[in-house]
Protein backbone atom coordinates (compact mmCIF):
# COMPACT_ATOMS: atom_id res chain seq x y z
CA UNK A 1 0.00 0.00 0.00
CA UNK A 2 1.00 3.51 -1.15
CA UNK A 3 0.38 5.64 2.49
CA UNK A 4 2.02 8.89 0.36
CA UNK A 5 -0.39 9.16 -2.20
CA UNK A 6 -2.91 10.39 0.96
CA UNK A 7 -4.58 13.51 1.26
CA UNK A 8 -2.43 15.58 3.60
CA UNK A 9 -3.75 18.51 5.90
CA UNK A 10 -2.60 21.16 3.09
CA UNK A 11 -5.22 19.63 0.94
CA UNK A 12 -7.62 20.56 2.65
CA UNK A 13 -9.49 24.33 2.88
CA UNK A 14 -9.77 24.71 6.29
CA UNK A 15 -10.42 28.52 7.02
CA UNK A 16 -13.42 28.98 9.29
CA UNK A 17 -13.91 25.24 9.26
CA UNK A 18 -13.72 22.93 12.13
CA UNK A 19 -11.25 20.24 11.76
CA UNK A 20 -11.45 17.10 14.10
CA UNK A 21 -7.82 16.27 14.39
CA UNK A 22 -6.74 12.62 16.15
CA UNK A 23 -3.50 13.26 18.02
CA UNK A 24 -1.97 10.37 19.73
CA UNK A 25 -1.49 12.04 22.88
CA UNK A 26 -1.10 8.68 24.70
CA UNK A 27 1.91 9.95 26.82
CA UNK A 28 3.35 8.32 30.05
CA UNK A 29 2.33 10.11 33.47
CA UNK A 30 3.40 9.73 36.89
CA UNK A 31 2.18 11.50 39.99
CA UNK A 32 0.16 13.88 37.69
CA UNK A 33 3.06 14.65 35.63
CA UNK A 34 4.23 14.34 31.85
CA UNK A 35 7.14 12.34 32.37
CA UNK A 36 7.91 12.52 27.89
CA UNK A 37 6.25 14.94 25.75
CA UNK A 38 7.29 13.92 22.38
CA UNK A 39 4.36 12.79 21.05
CA UNK A 40 2.83 16.43 22.14
CA UNK A 41 6.26 18.25 20.85
CA UNK A 42 5.45 15.97 17.37
CA UNK A 43 2.06 16.87 17.15
CA UNK A 44 1.94 20.86 17.57
CA UNK A 45 2.82 21.33 13.88
CA UNK A 46 0.03 19.92 12.25
CA UNK A 47 -2.20 21.84 15.65
CA UNK A 48 0.09 25.24 14.84
CA UNK A 49 -0.83 24.95 11.22
CA UNK A 50 -4.52 25.09 11.40
CA UNK A 51 -4.46 27.63 13.68
CA UNK A 52 -2.49 29.47 11.63
CA UNK A 53 -5.30 28.97 8.54
CA UNK A 54 -7.82 29.87 11.35
CA UNK A 55 -9.53 27.04 11.50
CA UNK A 56 -11.62 25.67 14.88
CA UNK A 57 -9.46 22.89 15.98
CA UNK A 58 -11.04 19.69 18.08
CA UNK A 59 -8.01 17.51 19.68
CA UNK A 60 -9.13 14.32 20.73
CA UNK A 61 -7.15 11.37 21.67
CA UNK A 62 -6.70 8.16 24.17
CA UNK A 63 -4.84 8.14 26.83
CA UNK A 64 -3.51 4.71 28.35
CA UNK A 65 -6.09 2.15 28.98
CA UNK A 66 -8.78 3.01 30.80
CA UNK A 67 -11.89 0.28 31.70
CA UNK A 68 -14.63 3.25 31.45
CA UNK A 69 -13.92 6.65 33.70
CA UNK A 70 -11.23 6.94 35.37
CA UNK A 71 -9.91 10.26 36.61
CA UNK A 72 -6.20 8.96 36.48
CA UNK A 73 -6.82 8.77 32.30
CA UNK A 74 -8.13 12.47 31.94
CA UNK A 75 -6.24 14.39 29.43
CA UNK A 76 -6.90 17.13 31.71
CA UNK A 77 -3.20 16.98 32.31
CA UNK A 78 -1.96 17.09 28.38
CA UNK A 79 -4.79 19.92 28.23
CA UNK A 80 -2.71 21.75 31.25
CA UNK A 81 0.74 20.82 29.15
CA UNK A 82 -0.26 22.65 26.05
CA UNK A 83 -1.68 25.91 27.76
CA UNK A 84 1.66 25.79 30.32
CA UNK A 85 4.45 24.54 28.56
CA UNK A 86 3.56 24.15 24.79
CA UNK A 87 1.69 27.96 24.91
CA UNK A 88 -1.35 26.97 22.61
CA UNK A 89 -4.23 28.30 24.83
CA UNK A 90 -7.07 24.82 24.96
CA UNK A 91 -10.21 24.87 26.50
CA UNK A 92 -10.98 21.35 27.81
CA UNK A 93 -14.33 19.03 26.85
CA UNK A 94 -15.87 17.18 29.59
CA UNK A 95 -16.47 14.20 27.35
CA UNK A 96 -15.35 13.45 24.04
CA UNK A 97 -19.25 13.43 23.09
CA UNK A 98 -22.18 14.50 24.07
CA UNK A 99 -23.35 17.89 25.18
CA UNK A 100 -20.31 19.82 26.59
CA UNK A 101 -18.08 18.69 23.77
CA UNK A 102 -20.94 19.75 21.08
CA UNK A 103 -21.49 23.38 22.63
CA UNK A 104 -17.63 23.80 22.84
CA UNK A 105 -17.43 23.21 19.19
CA UNK A 106 -19.80 24.97 18.14
CA UNK A 107 -18.50 28.23 19.86
CA UNK A 108 -15.21 27.82 19.06
CA UNK A 109 -14.12 30.94 16.85
CA UNK A 110 -11.23 30.81 14.02
CA UNK A 111 -7.82 29.84 15.68
CA UNK A 112 -9.66 28.65 18.70
CA UNK A 113 -8.48 25.30 19.79
CA UNK A 114 -10.68 22.17 22.41
CA UNK A 115 -9.12 19.27 23.57
CA UNK A 116 -11.68 16.49 24.05
CA UNK A 117 -11.61 14.49 27.35
CA UNK A 118 -10.17 10.52 26.64
CA UNK A 119 -11.93 8.88 23.72
CA UNK A 120 -11.65 5.57 25.85
CA UNK A 121 -13.84 6.50 27.98
CA UNK A 122 -16.14 4.79 25.82
CA UNK A 123 -15.72 1.67 25.43
CA UNK A 124 -17.49 2.03 22.31
CA UNK A 125 -13.99 3.46 20.44
CA UNK A 126 -11.93 0.41 20.88
CA UNK A 127 -15.01 -1.54 19.39
CA UNK A 128 -15.00 0.64 16.42
CA UNK A 129 -18.95 1.46 17.14
CA UNK A 130 -20.03 3.43 14.02
CA UNK A 131 -22.59 5.36 16.19
CA UNK A 132 -19.32 6.31 18.17
CA UNK A 133 -17.85 7.53 15.12
CA UNK A 134 -20.54 9.51 13.36
CA UNK A 135 -21.21 11.21 16.74
CA UNK A 136 -17.44 12.27 16.93
CA UNK A 137 -17.70 13.39 13.49
CA UNK A 138 -20.99 15.57 14.26
CA UNK A 139 -18.20 17.92 15.44
CA UNK A 140 -16.66 19.12 12.53
CA UNK A 141 -16.40 19.73 8.93
CA UNK A 142 -13.52 17.65 8.32
CA UNK A 143 -10.81 15.00 10.08
CA UNK A 144 -6.87 15.05 10.16
CA UNK A 145 -5.78 11.90 11.75
CA UNK A 146 -2.03 12.56 12.89
CA UNK A 147 -1.69 9.73 15.01
CA UNK A 148 0.75 7.01 13.89
CA UNK A 149 0.80 6.06 17.46
CA UNK A 150 -2.54 4.62 17.38
CA UNK A 151 -2.61 3.83 12.95
CA UNK A 152 -2.35 0.32 13.47
CA UNK A 153 -5.79 0.39 15.38
CA UNK A 154 -8.94 -0.44 13.57
CA UNK A 155 -11.24 2.18 15.88
CA UNK A 156 -14.15 4.77 15.92
CA UNK A 157 -11.78 7.64 16.13
CA UNK A 158 -8.44 6.30 13.72
CA UNK A 159 -10.67 4.59 11.27
CA UNK A 160 -14.20 4.92 11.83
CA UNK A 161 -14.86 8.63 11.56
CA UNK A 162 -13.31 8.75 8.16
CA UNK A 163 -16.42 7.16 6.63
CA UNK A 164 -18.35 10.46 7.55
CA UNK A 165 -16.17 13.18 6.95
CA UNK A 166 -13.83 14.48 4.38
CA UNK A 167 -10.60 13.63 5.60
CA UNK A 168 -6.55 13.72 5.32
CA UNK A 169 -3.57 13.11 7.08
CA UNK A 170 -1.31 15.49 9.56
CA UNK A 171 2.32 16.26 9.22
CA UNK A 172 3.53 14.12 12.33
CA UNK A 173 1.69 11.20 10.03
CA UNK A 174 3.52 12.05 7.06
CA UNK A 175 7.01 12.53 8.53
CA UNK A 176 6.61 9.31 10.08
CA UNK A 177 5.84 7.64 6.71
CA UNK A 178 8.74 9.62 4.64
CA UNK A 179 11.10 8.35 7.08
CA UNK A 180 10.03 5.39 7.83
CA UNK A 181 9.27 4.27 4.16
CA UNK A 182 12.64 4.98 3.17
CA UNK A 183 14.17 3.48 6.32
CA UNK A 184 13.25 0.30 4.92
CA UNK A 185 12.44 0.29 1.10
CA UNK A 186 15.51 2.52 0.07
CA UNK A 187 17.89 2.12 3.07
CA UNK A 188 21.61 2.96 3.04
CA UNK A 189 22.66 -0.01 3.23
CA UNK A 190 23.86 -2.15 5.39
CA UNK A 191 20.32 -2.04 7.07
CA UNK A 192 20.83 -3.26 10.54
CA UNK A 193 17.28 -4.05 12.76
CA UNK A 194 17.60 -4.76 16.55
CA UNK A 195 14.56 -6.24 17.80
CA UNK A 196 13.69 -6.50 21.45
CA UNK A 197 10.89 -6.93 24.04
CA UNK A 198 9.32 -9.28 25.77
CA UNK A 199 7.97 -12.23 22.74
CA UNK A 200 8.33 -14.28 19.83
CA UNK A 201 4.68 -14.42 19.01
CA UNK A 202 4.57 -10.57 18.93
CA UNK A 203 7.08 -9.45 16.45
CA UNK A 204 7.02 -13.13 14.00
CA UNK A 205 5.12 -10.69 11.75
CA UNK A 206 7.58 -8.15 11.51
CA UNK A 207 10.38 -10.92 11.85
CA UNK A 208 9.89 -12.47 8.41
CA UNK A 209 9.54 -9.28 6.76
CA UNK A 210 12.25 -8.06 7.98
CA UNK A 211 14.05 -10.89 7.11
CA UNK A 212 13.05 -9.92 3.27
CA UNK A 213 14.98 -6.71 3.56
CA UNK A 214 17.98 -6.42 6.51
CA UNK A 215 21.62 -7.20 5.63
CA UNK A 216 21.31 -8.08 10.12
CA UNK A 217 19.25 -8.83 12.13
CA UNK A 218 20.12 -8.37 16.25
CA UNK A 219 17.68 -9.92 18.57
CA UNK A 220 17.77 -9.60 22.39
CA UNK A 221 15.69 -9.01 25.14
CA UNK A 222 13.31 -11.78 26.42
CA UNK A 223 12.36 -13.39 23.12
CA UNK A 224 15.79 -14.60 22.68
CA UNK A 225 15.62 -17.12 25.62
CA UNK A 226 12.99 -18.73 23.15
CA UNK A 227 15.75 -19.12 20.46
CA UNK A 228 18.02 -20.15 23.20
CA UNK A 229 15.99 -22.85 24.14
CA UNK A 230 15.54 -23.82 20.66
CA UNK A 231 19.08 -24.70 20.02
CA UNK A 232 18.99 -26.60 22.69
CA UNK A 233 20.27 -24.57 25.77
CA UNK A 234 18.88 -24.70 29.36
CA UNK A 235 17.24 -21.16 30.01
CA UNK A 236 16.25 -21.78 33.98
CA UNK A 237 13.06 -19.28 34.58
CA UNK A 238 14.01 -16.99 32.23
CA UNK A 239 10.69 -15.85 29.32
CA UNK A 240 10.45 -18.69 27.02
CA UNK A 241 7.67 -19.33 24.55
CA UNK A 242 7.51 -23.44 24.41
CA UNK A 243 5.09 -22.90 21.85
CA UNK A 244 7.40 -20.98 19.45
CA UNK A 245 10.49 -23.29 19.47
CA UNK A 246 9.69 -24.32 16.13
CA UNK A 247 8.77 -20.44 14.72
CA UNK A 248 12.43 -19.90 16.62
CA UNK A 249 13.69 -22.48 14.31
CA UNK A 250 12.27 -21.70 11.25
CA UNK A 251 13.28 -18.33 11.76
CA UNK A 252 16.68 -19.33 12.13
CA UNK A 253 16.57 -21.09 8.55
CA UNK A 254 14.87 -18.63 6.48
CA UNK A 255 17.93 -16.35 7.78
CA UNK A 256 20.48 -18.81 6.74
CA UNK A 257 18.36 -18.64 3.41
CA UNK A 258 18.22 -15.32 3.15
CA UNK A 259 22.32 -14.34 4.03
CA UNK A 260 21.25 -12.31 6.93
CA UNK A 261 23.20 -12.51 9.68
CA UNK A 262 21.53 -13.30 12.97
CA UNK A 263 22.73 -12.22 16.17
CA UNK A 264 21.62 -14.04 19.19
CA UNK A 265 23.27 -12.80 22.87
CA UNK A 266 26.58 -15.34 23.45
CA UNK A 267 26.12 -14.43 27.45
CA UNK A 268 23.33 -13.18 29.65
CA UNK A 269 23.03 -11.04 33.06
CA UNK A 270 21.13 -13.30 35.14
CA UNK A 271 18.99 -12.80 38.40
CA UNK A 272 17.40 -15.14 41.39
CA UNK A 273 14.14 -13.03 40.69
CA UNK A 274 12.02 -10.51 38.81
CA UNK A 275 13.60 -8.18 41.15
CA UNK A 276 16.02 -4.73 40.95
CA UNK A 277 17.45 -5.89 44.34
CA UNK A 278 17.97 -9.72 43.47
CA UNK A 279 21.13 -11.35 43.47
CA UNK A 280 23.07 -11.44 40.04
CA UNK A 281 25.60 -12.44 37.75
CA UNK A 282 26.74 -13.09 34.15
CA UNK A 283 27.25 -16.19 33.07
CA UNK A 284 27.48 -17.68 29.20
CA UNK A 285 24.59 -18.65 26.86
CA UNK A 286 25.55 -22.34 27.82
CA UNK A 287 25.51 -22.03 31.85
CA UNK A 288 21.70 -20.28 32.46
CA UNK A 289 21.00 -22.12 36.07
CA UNK A 290 18.11 -23.94 36.63
CA UNK A 291 17.06 -21.46 39.43
CA UNK A 292 17.86 -17.73 37.77
CA UNK A 293 15.99 -15.71 35.17
CA UNK A 294 17.37 -13.84 32.18
CA UNK A 295 17.40 -10.39 32.87
CA UNK A 296 19.86 -8.71 30.21
CA UNK A 297 22.43 -9.33 27.68
CA UNK A 298 26.06 -9.95 28.90
CA UNK A 299 28.76 -7.52 28.33
CA UNK A 300 30.66 -9.84 25.88
CA UNK A 301 26.87 -9.85 23.67
CA UNK A 302 27.25 -5.83 24.06
CA UNK A 303 30.41 -5.58 22.51
CA UNK A 304 29.63 -8.21 19.83
CA UNK A 305 26.28 -5.94 19.57
CA UNK A 306 28.10 -3.13 19.18
CA UNK A 307 30.79 -3.83 17.47
CA UNK A 308 28.44 -5.24 14.42
CA UNK A 309 26.79 -1.95 14.62
CA UNK A 310 30.20 0.05 14.69
CA UNK A 311 30.95 -1.60 11.35
CA UNK A 312 27.64 -0.88 9.64
CA UNK A 313 28.70 3.04 9.97
CA UNK A 314 27.06 5.08 6.79
CA UNK A 315 24.19 2.26 6.69
CA UNK A 316 20.74 2.29 8.68
CA UNK A 317 20.05 1.05 11.76
CA UNK A 318 16.27 0.50 12.73
CA UNK A 319 16.07 -0.81 16.27
CA UNK A 320 12.57 -2.22 18.11
CA UNK A 321 12.22 -3.01 22.31
CA UNK A 322 14.99 -3.14 24.89
CA UNK A 323 17.69 -5.83 25.69
CA UNK A 324 16.80 -6.40 29.02
CA UNK A 325 14.43 -5.44 31.75
CA UNK A 326 15.79 -2.19 31.42
CA UNK A 327 13.02 -0.45 34.07
CA UNK A 328 15.34 -2.18 36.98
CA UNK A 329 18.59 -0.30 37.21
CA UNK A 330 20.79 -3.55 37.86
CA UNK A 331 19.64 -4.48 34.22
CA UNK A 332 19.86 -1.34 31.74
CA UNK A 333 23.37 -1.88 30.67
CA UNK A 334 22.86 -4.10 27.49
CA UNK A 335 20.24 -1.77 26.46
CA UNK A 336 21.75 1.72 27.35
CA UNK A 337 25.26 0.04 25.43
CA UNK A 338 23.64 -0.05 22.49
CA UNK A 339 22.22 3.30 22.47
CA UNK A 340 25.26 4.53 23.46
CA UNK A 341 26.63 3.02 20.49
CA UNK A 342 24.07 4.08 17.81
CA UNK A 343 24.47 7.62 19.08
CA UNK A 344 28.33 7.66 18.54
CA UNK A 345 27.74 5.96 15.35
CA UNK A 346 27.47 7.67 11.83
CA UNK A 347 24.20 5.72 11.13
CA UNK A 348 20.80 6.80 9.95
CA UNK A 349 19.14 5.45 13.30
CA UNK A 350 15.70 5.17 13.28
CA UNK A 351 14.06 4.05 16.86
CA UNK A 352 10.74 3.11 17.48
CA UNK A 353 8.83 4.35 20.44
CA UNK A 354 8.46 2.57 23.72
CA UNK A 355 11.58 1.06 26.26
CA UNK A 356 13.87 1.96 23.90
CA UNK A 357 13.23 5.29 23.48
CA UNK A 358 12.78 6.09 26.79
CA UNK A 359 16.01 4.74 27.26
CA UNK A 360 17.81 7.12 24.58
CA UNK A 361 15.79 10.14 25.78
CA UNK A 362 16.28 9.25 29.51
CA UNK A 363 20.53 9.29 28.29
CA UNK A 364 19.67 12.73 26.83
CA UNK A 365 20.40 11.13 23.35
CA UNK A 366 17.79 11.38 21.41
CA UNK A 367 19.35 14.57 19.11
CA UNK A 368 21.84 12.22 18.15
CA UNK A 369 19.28 9.67 16.72
CA UNK A 370 17.81 10.30 13.22
CA UNK A 371 14.28 9.74 14.01
CA UNK A 372 12.51 8.87 17.48
CA UNK A 373 8.93 7.37 16.36
CA UNK A 374 6.02 8.21 17.70
CA UNK A 375 4.88 5.10 17.15
CA UNK A 376 6.00 1.33 19.49
CA UNK A 377 3.44 -1.01 17.79
CA UNK A 378 2.19 0.94 14.76
CA UNK A 379 5.99 1.40 13.49
CA UNK A 380 6.29 -2.38 13.65
CA UNK A 381 3.17 -3.26 12.05
CA UNK A 382 4.63 -0.82 9.18
CA UNK A 383 7.83 -2.88 8.90
CA UNK A 384 5.89 -5.51 8.66
CA UNK A 385 3.69 -4.28 6.07
CA UNK A 386 0.67 -4.81 7.41
CA UNK A 387 -2.33 -2.77 7.04
CA UNK A 388 -2.85 0.50 9.00
CA UNK A 389 -6.36 1.02 9.41
CA UNK A 390 -5.94 5.04 10.63
CA UNK A 391 -3.98 5.32 7.46
CA UNK A 392 -5.93 2.95 4.81
CA UNK A 393 -9.18 4.96 5.45
CA UNK A 394 -7.94 8.50 4.70
CA UNK A 395 -8.96 9.64 1.32
CA UNK A 396 -6.58 9.58 -1.43
CA UNK A 397 -5.82 12.61 -3.62
C1 LIG B 1 0.96 3.35 21.96
O1 LIG B 1 1.30 3.81 23.05
O2 LIG B 1 1.61 2.43 21.40
C2 LIG B 1 -0.21 3.95 21.27
O3 LIG B 1 -0.63 5.12 21.89
C3 LIG B 1 -1.32 2.95 21.14
O4 LIG B 1 -1.81 2.60 22.40
P1 LIG B 1 -2.54 1.19 22.62
O5 LIG B 1 -1.49 0.12 22.43
O6 LIG B 1 -3.12 1.24 23.98
O7 LIG B 1 -3.60 1.09 21.53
Amino acid sequence: MNYLNKKTVEDLDVAGKKVLVRCDLNVPVLEGKITNSHRIKESLKTINYLVGKNAKVILCSHLGRPKGIMPEFSLATVAKYLNEVANLPVKMAKDSVGADAKALAANLQNGEVVLLENLRFHEQETRNDPAFAEQLASLADFFVNDAFGAAHRAHSSTAGVCKFLPCAIGYLMLKELKILSEAINSPKRPLVAILGGAKVSDKIGVIHSLLDKVDVLILGGGMAYTFAKASGFNVGRSICEEDKLDTARDIKLKAEEKGVKLLLPSDYVVASDFSNDADFKTVPLSQIPDDYMGMDIGAETAETFSNTIGQAAGGTVIWNGPMGVCEFKNFEKGTKTLAKTIAQTDIISIIGGGDSAAAIEQMGLSEKMTHISTGGGASLKFFEGANLPGISSVDDK
